[in-house]
């Protein structure tokens, strides 16, 4: 074997364990490595809390998993139309630093719902079953229990265009120009757009502009470097 066909072959096997090295298990933030409680000595390393689990799969095969709720800091916020909205403590300090980055690029969107109960996820269920139909239920509504909103992750946007509020689905998919913006900066602040076009297959639900979730930005990051969804980042596609 020739000498510089071994050197190519070492280099580049050295280069994909670095690459693999840093990426989904070496740089998520949810990685909890073994902690030296009684010396302290790690103090200035682990900055990041490893919980609650921004990686958590909740979809059409996965429910939320137990105890979840308990685990979590889940505060209320109020939007511009008046509504309370319950939201996990640290998705909403990245929805903030988005919003007012949105306000410089000239959009501005609001928080329509973040944490949903199960008693909530049955309301909406019955509400949009008797206003859309159950096809349409179908494609844009978890069965109860199987919702990312009861993670406190999952956010519903909506926009306000010229003053105006765009608050229902049907009027926030007439603004294609105005999404772009907002899906473009997602990643920056820990965001992904969670059911993206051409990905129904995979996620189970149809395109939903308004519906992001928080992941953490190195993880939003790989993702839409890779154009990967949640369920194929975790390897679950
Ligand atoms: N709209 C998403 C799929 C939900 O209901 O959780
Ligand atoms: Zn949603």
């Amino acid at each position: 074997m020739k000498r510089g066909f071994v050197n190519k072959t070492i280099l580049m096997g050295a280069f994909c364990i670095l690459v693999l090295g840093c990426g989904r298990f070496g740089m998520a933030e949810d990685y909890e490595p073994e902690r030296d409680y009684e010396s302290g000595a790690d103090e200035d390393i682990f900055k990041e809390p490893a919980y609650p689990d921004y990686l958590v799969l909740v979809n059409k095969e996965h429910p939320l998993p137990d105890g979840w709720e308990e685990g979590i800091d889940i505060i209320e916020m109020t939007n511009s139309r008046g509504n309370v909205v319950e939201i996990e403590s640290t998705a909403y300090e990245a929805f903030l630093e988005l919003q007012y980055e949105l306000t410089l690029e000239g959009v501005s969107i609001d928080l329509d719902n973040a944490y949903r109960s199960v008693s909530e996820q049955e309301w909406l269920v019955d509400t949009f079953t008797e206003k859309y139909g159950e096809g349409y239920v179908e494609q844009y509504v978890a069965v109860p229990g199987y919702s990312e909103h009861h993670t406190g992750l999952a956010l519903d946007l909506y926009l306000i265009v010229d003053g105006e509020e765009m608050y229902y689905n049907e009027e926030l998919t007439e603004k294609p120009e105005v999404w772009e913006i907002v899906h473009n900066n997602l990643a920056d602040y820990g965001f992904i757009l969670r059911y993206p076009e051409g990905k129904e297959e995979i996620t189970g639900y149809s395109y939903e502009p308004w519906h992001i979730r928080y992941v953490g930005v190195d993880a939003a990051q790989q993702m839409m470097w890779q154009g990967l969804t949640l369920e194929e980042y975790m390897g679950e596609a």
